[in-house]
């Protein structure tokens, strides 16, 4: 039979583990039990734990998102993502800044890879980083293109190459959602429950918003890990999906 907590979890949610201490990992892991079975494993801990980390949310039965926003030449990150397919991950991200060359070699690489039963991860491709906005994108970065126009010119990029779905911030779901497959996954981090500090995030939406635009997955972190009681916090953002 369900448990109260089994019925409210669900699986659009997955945690950042964002922090460079195992024991915190797994203790945030241990608090979020039967609510959250999926986590994301970003440079903090991967920095600090490599695989180790992985196994921790293996062991926990969890599924692993891991965000390394590879971006390099072709050649690195093809060869990075063959190491990546040694792992039971679920997705991985690369950066579609990367370019169309080095996403193709990804694809082609993790397709080539033998499986020895695990499952293909999925690939995604980091559009703009939801701390940007479209200030910081033509005065910083010199992008002459307003800022939905560049996600979705790079969203396009990364389905050409064979991506299968890609990051952005919850702004632009409706416009990926209008312009691409429903099979194209649209990851979303950027998320603020109300009352929630925004920190550097700049594109937000609250999680209900986000799965509402269509978002596939959401992602996140400080207002969990960084909560009094993050059990408390995550089922609070539960309940707020269900009503
Ligand atoms: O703490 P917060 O909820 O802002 O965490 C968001 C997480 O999503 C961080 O781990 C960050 O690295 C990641 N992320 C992001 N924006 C992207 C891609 C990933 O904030 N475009």
């Amino acid at each position: 039979m369900k448990n109260k907590a089994d019925s409210l979890s669900d699986p659009r949610l997955i945690a950042a583990l964002d922090t460079s201490s195992l024991d915190a990992a797994q203790k945030l892991i241990r608090q979020l039990q039967g609510l959250v079975d999926f986590y994301k494993i970003g440079f903090e801990l991967f920095t600090a734990f490599g695989w180790k980390a992985a196994e921790l949310v293996r062991k926990s039965g969890g599924k692993i998102f891991l965000d390394l926003k590879l971006h390099d030449i072709p050649s690195t990150v093809s060869k990075t993502a063959a190491v990546i397919c040694e792992h039971e991950i679920e997705m991985f991200t690369v950066h579609t800044l990367g370019g169309f060359e080095m996403m193709q070699q990804v694809c082609e690489t993790v397709e080539k890879r033998p499986r020895g039963g695990k499952k293909r991860p999925r690939i995604l491709g980091v559009t703009i980083l939801t701390s940007h906005t479209q200030e910081s994108l033509s005065k910083e970065m010199g992008i002459g293109r307003n800022l939905d126009e560049q996600v979705l010119h790079l969203a396009g990029l990364a389905k050409k190459a064979g991506l299968d779905g890609v990051v952005s911030s919850p702004q632009e779901i409706s416009l990926l959602r209008a312009g691409f497959p429903k099979d194209f996954l649209i990851v979303t981090p950027g998320i603020r429950p109300q009352g929630s500090p925004q920190g550097d995030q700049k594109r937000t939406y609250a999680p209900k918003e986000a799965l509402g635009a269509g978002a596939d997955f959401i992602v996140i972190g400080r207002p969990i890990t960084a909560a009094e009681n993050p059990r408390k916090e995550t089922l609070n953002i539960l309940n707020s999906l269900q009503r």
